[in-house]
């Protein structure tokens, strides 16, 4: 552990060395935003500009970062955020990400279209899990979906609002990728000069989606990824919510939302908690920072419910800077796959031990001796 942060003591490192050791398609995918990447640069910018206070003369102190969210106690409060396709960014993704999870206490967000199986991930997050939904437009496939991640042992239902329609994505256009990746000679090209990760698909077999396989005849199979967008998505509404919150017995999060009204309806149709989130860039480039848009919810939302935070978060310092502004608990997207592509498997402990390595050094800093006192620490707040 001390060696890795020796070498790795940032995500930038793991960024690096990530970007060297995965084929450009798949680099793509998980780097790109959409558009021009002016939201992913929104984000990191808005985020940067939060400056925080120090109060010193505090004597010694060890600041206290567990935090508890719906009644399960978490080591820190930052999670692991949702990702689809996540064994074509890394062969044998998900299971790393599921066992960080375990180990380190944190939550880890499973993706309706990662590419295992609630089966699988839900016993391996060991009680960390939660599940992601992209809405099914067949109830049928959604009230199975969602019995088979409560029977798995998922404790929190996430529900993702922000992809009312695929995003253009001009950068993975261009990129080419497919699901299941077209074998031919331009990807064999890629992988050959990357042979980590050939290596892994060798031993993973290329990725699938496994939660979503047993609803696809074998004839769809071909076009998987046809599927996928034509039956998931762009059903969301309130309605809708409110039928999901009939079928799930536990805690539902709304993730995606950037506008107040919008928090406050969610609430009203049964959610739980609120994750402010711009999908990290990658749904509208004109959208606002995430960060951005979390005071305005916070206000209308934040004395009633857990508002939780994604998109842009690099640092622990980050984590800090979204915890002043008020969040409950703060995600990771591409941070925890940077450590994964990096590193393998034990990139994803890592990645996690930098942020909170970072946290609680910005903590202790800044005089801060739980997370509560973080939003004493922001600069300018009347
Ligand atoms: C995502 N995100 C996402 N969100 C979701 O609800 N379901 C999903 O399947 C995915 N898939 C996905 C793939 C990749 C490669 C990325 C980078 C992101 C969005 C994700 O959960 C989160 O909102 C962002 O990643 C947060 O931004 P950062 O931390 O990556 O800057």
């Amino acid at each position: 552990m001390a060696a890795l942060m020796d070498r790795y003591p940032a995500i930038s490192d793991l960024e690096a060395r990530a970007k060297k050791r995965v084929p450009h398609f798949a680099w793509e995918y998980l780097a790109s935003g959409t558009g021009a990447d002016q939201a992913v640069e929104r984000n990191n910018e808005a985020l940067r500009a939060i400056t925080l206070t120090p109060q010193l003369l505090k004597g010694k102190f060890d600041p206290e970062i567990s935090t508890t969210l719906f009644g399960i106690e978490y080591a820190a409060p930052i999670g692991i955020a949702p990702i689809g396709l996540t064994g074509l960014i890394w062969p044998g993704a998900d299971a790393a990400l599921a066992t960080a999870a375990a180990d380190r206490r944190i939550p880890y967000c499973m993706s309706t279209v990662s590419t295992t199986s609630p089966e699988d991930a839900g016993p391996a997050s060991k009680g960390m899990g939660w599940f992601q939904l992209y809405p099914p437009r067949e109830k049928g496939m959604r009230t199975d979906l969602i019995e088979r991640a409560q029977k798995a042992g998922f404790t929190t239902l996430v529900v993702t609002a922000d992809v009312p329609a695929r995003s253009r994505r001009e950068r993975q256009v261009k990129a080419r990728i497919r699901v299941p990746p077209v074998i031919g000679p331009k990807l064999i090209a890629q992988a050959a000069i990357h042979p980590a990760w050939s290596m892994g698909v060798l031993r993973n077999g290329l990725p699938r989606f496994r939660a979503l396989e047993k609803y696809i005849d074998k004839a769809t199979m071909r076009n998987i990824a046809g599927f996928v967008g034509a039956s998931l998505g762009g059903t969301l509404s309130y309605d809708y919510l409110a039928e999901v919150r009939s079928e799930w017995r536990g805690p539902i999060v709304v993730k995606g939302i950037l506008n107040a009204d919008d928090a406050e309806r969610c609430l009203d149709h049964g959610a739980d908690a609120i994750q402010v989130s711009n999908h990290g860039g990658r749904q509208l480039d004109g959208a606002v920072a995430a960060i951005d848009a979390l005071p305005a919810i916070l206000d209308r939302v934040g004395s009633r419910v857990p508002v939780l935070f994604d998109s842009g978060i690099r640092s622990g310092l980050d984590v800090a800077r979204a915890l002043a502004v008020g969040a409950d608990f703060v995600f990771c997207g591409r941070a925890f796959l940077f450590g994964v592509a990096a590193l393998g498997a034990p990139g994803a402990g890592h990645a996690s031990d930098v942020l909170v390595d970072g946290l609680t050094n910005v903590m202790a800093q800044t005089g801060c001796r739980q997370l509560a006192d973080l939003p004493l620490r922001l600069t300018n707040t009347s």
